[in-house]
């Protein structure tokens, strides 16, 4: 009884600071009905960002991922026992770039960010499983790999593509590590995507995902529970900023997914110093439980219409364009058996694009820093 009072006062107060924002009579009434407000336990802080995004500051105990029913006894990790072996190498990549941040949310420590999402709530779970599962339409442009690993790095170059509006499609660019046999293929995936018809707009937003072969069931950010966030500023589904602009500035994210050889959990983290977002357990995966036996790093697009009426995947321009034009993918290297971010073996690395006349790759090659190509292209805008 005396919870569900304070649940009552943090609600009053998220109202409050809502008003105070100048937010219209639609959103306090979204808010007035407690059914539709997501049960965690208790949030101690509501922040509102500049661009509308609200997130609750939560917990780290108490998030989403605890209420898995394989999580119920987890014990948090709240840092990786080691990192791969390897990281920090400068790229002999010619061009200076910036990098583009993810949203930095001002939780207190102790405290995870949980963005909330009024649009998403209307659409079908079955709806999200569709867009991120192979049923639907799928266009890709990048690399694929095939051999056993522990993790992949890449640097992304961050554009906004275009995606129309009400198709139900997204177009997305990150690494994504499988293992497990057809039909029951345990997934996990990071990456920057463009998803207006989940979000309402046409920003770049930064998701982390994954898929239980055995359950069939794909989830992104914390929707439903699974991934454990140990940072207390990353908002999982905000913005990245700034994106790159056509023939002016480029901006980058660093994503390195690893395997931690102690605990055998999937570790995300992010920029240049590697910070941890956060992992995916081990004890989520029957085949990933392991490592992985592919990886695909690339962008894609998929939903409804997505090989019908495509959207753009990078900058919406061609390979050929080349740098500043076209998008790119550096430093891709993937962690081995000994913990070690070497190269991937070329002979197992195929690239390319699921149709030439609307993505290409271009400049594809290989070096001590890993691969590197440019990618993408306008889809059906012209
Ligand atoms: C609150 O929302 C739920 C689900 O949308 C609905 O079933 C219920 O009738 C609503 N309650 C009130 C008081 O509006
Ligand atoms: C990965 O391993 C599974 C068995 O766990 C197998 O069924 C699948 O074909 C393998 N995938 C690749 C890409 O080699
Ligand atoms: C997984 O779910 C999809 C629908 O989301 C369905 O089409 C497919 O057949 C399922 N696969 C298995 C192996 O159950």
């Amino acid at each position: 009884m005396k919870e569900k009072k304070s649940f009552r006062v943090a609600l009053l107060l998220s109202y409050l600071v809502l008003v105070a924002a100048g937010k219209g009579a639609r959103t306090i009434q979204q808010w007035e009905n407690t059914s539709q407000i997501p049960t965690y336990q208790q949030f101690k802080k509501t922040i509102m960002m500049e661009d509308g995004d609200i997130y609750d500051c939560i917990d780290v105990n108490l998030q989403p991922a605890f209420n898995h029913p394989l999580l119920k006894d987890h014990t948090i990790q709240m840092e990786p026992t080691s990192f791969p072996i390897g990281l920090n190498i400068k790229s002999s990549f010619p061009h200076v770039v910036s990098q583009a941040h993810l949203s930095i949310i001002e939780c207190p420590r102790g405290m995870v960010p949980i963005l909330r999402n009024g649009r998403r709530d209307q659409i079908s779970a079955h709806f999200i499983d569709q867009a991120i599962n192979k049923d639907a339409q799928l266009e890709e442009a990048g690399m694929k790999y095939f051999d056993d690993l522990y993790g992949v790095q890449a640097t992304i170059n961050v554009y906004e593509p275009k995606v129309k509006k009400d198709s139900g499609d997204l177009s997305q660019t990150g690494i994504q590590i499988d293992n497990g046999p057809k039909g029951h293929m345990d997934s996990i995936n990071a990456c920057y995507s463009v998803s207006p018809s989940f979000y309402g707009d046409t920003f770049a937003r930064f998701h982390v995902g994954w898929r239980d072969g055995v359950q069939n069931k794909s989830c992104i950010d914390h929707d439903c529970p699974g991934f454990v966030q140990v940072s207390h500023n990353v908002g999982l589904g905000g913005r990245v900023k700034p994106v790159s602009v056509y023939n002016g500035p480029q901006y980058v994210i660093h994503i390195l997914i690893f395997k931690d050889p102690k605990t055998h959990n999937w570790w995300l983290a992010y920029g240049k110093d590697k910070t941890p977002v956060g992992y995916w357990p081990s004890s989520l995966f029957t085949s990933l439980k392991d490592k992985g036996n592919f990886s695909y790093t690339g962008g894609r697009a998929s939903g409804p219409t997505a090989s019908s009426d495509s959207p753009q995947i990078g900058s919406g321009h061609f390979a050929s364009e080349g740098y500043g034009k076209a998008a790119f993918i550096k430093d891709i290297q993937i962690i081995d058996n000994n913990n070690k971010l070497v190269t991937p073996n070329e002979e197992k690395a195929i690239s390319g694009s699921s149709d030439l006349r609307k993505y290409t790759i271009g400049n594809y090659g290989v070096d001590d820093h890993g691969v590197h190509m440019y990618y993408g292209g306008p889809g059906n805008f012209v």
